[in-house]
């Protein structure tokens, strides 16, 4: 089949706020909107799940009024259930919530939706994506993660773009889009190879943060680079 770009999914650039400068949260927010990100990714740590402490929902919320792009949370947070009102409340349109992290994941999922936020699980490395198979109606988004969660600026770990592959595949068999993210070492050297085997939601802090030609152009190369290997991947290469 030849790929058109109509074929190519939405292409969604995301940035992690890990890396931001937290003195000047919402400047650093302002700053990613003008660079024309699709949304923002709050990593939420509780040094339990992970092995660092971050940001609450009133952090997020205090930046809630800077910007209108959308808010996702990542909560890297042991039993989130009780405080995933909170992140809703703080002005977060989508919640991630770790599979690892809760034990009754179905409950979780249809508890963040009749809050009326989209759902999405987040996948460590070594988690199997079987934990999706009985929740796929639920879902708008799955993160499989490319490095162990707790802090930016690790490796990218690309023995996961067989994993991505295949959660493109598990995903494709529901009766409605789900977005593929990932986070973890994304940049301009290794978008291509997630979003070859299927990620269409790209989260990058450090790369970002650090381009040398700031922010727009940072998002700029990683939309190109992942529609350019979505669009090899549509044609087979
Ligand atoms: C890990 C964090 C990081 C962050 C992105 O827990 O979730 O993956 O979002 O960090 P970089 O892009 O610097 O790897």
């Amino acid at each position: 089949m030849t790929a058109t770009p109509a074929d190519v999914p939405p292409i969604l650039i995301a940035p992690s706020v890990l890396p931001a400068d937290f003195a000047r949260l919402g400047d650093e927010c302002a700053a990613l909107e003008q660079a024309g990100v699709d949304r923002i990714q709050w990593d939420v740590m509780d040094g339990r799940f992970v092995p660092n402490l971050t940001m609450g929902p009133d952090v997020i919320a205090a930046c809630r009024s800077v910007v209108s792009v959308p808010f996702e949370a990542h909560l890297m947070i042991e039993e989130p259930d009780h405080l995933i009102p909170r992140f809703v409340e703080a002005g977060c349109e989508l919640i991630i919530v770790h599979a690892e992290t809760t034990r009754h994941l179905h409950r979780t999922l249809g508890a963040i939706k009749e809050l009326g936020a989209a759902a999405a699980v987040a996948l460590n490395p070594s988690t199997p994506i079987d934990e999706l198979r009985h929740v796929l109606d639920l879902l708008d988004m799955v993160l499989v993660m490319t490095v162990n969660p707790g802090f930016g600026g690790q490796a990218y770990i690309s023995t996961m773009e067989p994993k991505v592959d295949a959660t493109r595949a598990l995903l494709d068999t529901a009766d409605h889009w789900i977005d593929l993210e990932v986070d973890g070492g994304i940049s301009a050297t290794t978008v291509g190879g997630a979003a070859g085997a299927g990620a269409n939601v790209l989260i990058s802090g450090s790369a970002m943060f650090r381009h040398p030609d700031g922010l727009a152009a940072a998002v700029t190369e990683l939309r190109t680079l992942a529609r350019s290997a979505w669009e090899d991947r549509l044609r087979g290469v």
